[in-house]
C-alpha cells in the first residue's frame, strides 16, 4: 500500500514534518496517537494511567491494523514505542515506506523539556530516561525503516523536503 511512515523518537518532529510533508504532498496526515484517543475517548496519559501501556501497545498494533484495510494515499506518524513491537514491523511495512527521523538525544530533551502529555517522560531525570530509552530502541529504528533522516539543527520545513527528495529517489538505507 502506498502509504508514507514517519518513525522515531518522541519529539523527532514525526507529526510537524509529517504534517508539512501532507501539505507538500497533497494527502492527509494520520497520527496514530489522535486516532487511539479519539476512539477510547481519553488521553494518552489516561490510557496509561487507567490501562496501563501493555493495553496501549496492543492498542497501536490494532489501529496499524485499521490502517491497512484504508485506501492508501496518508502520511502516517505512528507513536514513538510502536515499532518496539516485532509483529508491527510487518504491518509498517505493508502499510509503505518507513522513514526514520533520527535526532540526538539533546534535540529530543531540548524540544521536550516541560511537556507533560508523554507518561514515559514524567520523571525527575528526563535527560536520562531520555538517553537510557533512545539508546534501547535506535537499534529497532533502524531495524523497522528503509531511510533514515537526521533531524538535528534542521527546520520542519528541511526534514519534509528532504523526505520528498528522498522518496522521488527512491533510494535504500542511508
Ligand atoms: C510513546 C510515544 C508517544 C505516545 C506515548 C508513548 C513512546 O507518541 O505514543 O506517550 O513510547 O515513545 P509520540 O512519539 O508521538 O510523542
Amino acid at each position: 500500500m502506498d502509504n508514507l511512515i514517519l518513525i522515531g523518537f518522541m519529539g523527532s518532529g514525526k507529526t510537524s514534518a509529517g504534517s508539512r510533508l501532507a501539505c507538500l504532498l497533497d494527502c492527509p496526515l494520520v497520527d496514530t496517537d489522535r486516532l487511539i484517543e479519539e476512539e477510547q475517548g481519553m488521553s494518552i496519559s489516561s490510557i496509561f494511567e487507567r490501562k496501563g501501556e501493555p493495553a496501549f501497545r496492543e492498542m497501536e498494533t490494532q489501529c496499524l491494523r485499521k490502517l491497512l484495510a484504508e485506501p492508501g494515499g496518508m502520511v502516517i506518524s505512528p507513536g514513538g514505542g510502536l515499532p518496539l513491537r516485532e509483529e508491527n514491523h510487518g504491518l509498517l511495512r505493508q502499510l509503505g515506506r518507513v522513514v526514520y527521523l533520527r535526532a540526538r538525544p539533546e534535540t529530543i530533551y531540548d524540544r521536550l523539556k516541560g511537556d507533560t502529555a508523554r507518561p514515559l517522560l514524567q520523571t525527575d531525570e528526563p535527560q536520562e530516561r531520555i538517553r537510557e530509552l533512545l539508546g534501547r530502541r535506535k537499534a529497532v529504528y533502524e531495524k523497522a525503516c528503509d531511510y533514515i533522516v537526521d533531524v538535528d539543527g534542521r527546520t520542519v520545513e528541511e526534514v519534509a523536503l528532504e523526505i520528498r527528495e528522498l522518496l522521488a529517489l527512491d533510494g535504500g538505507k542511508g
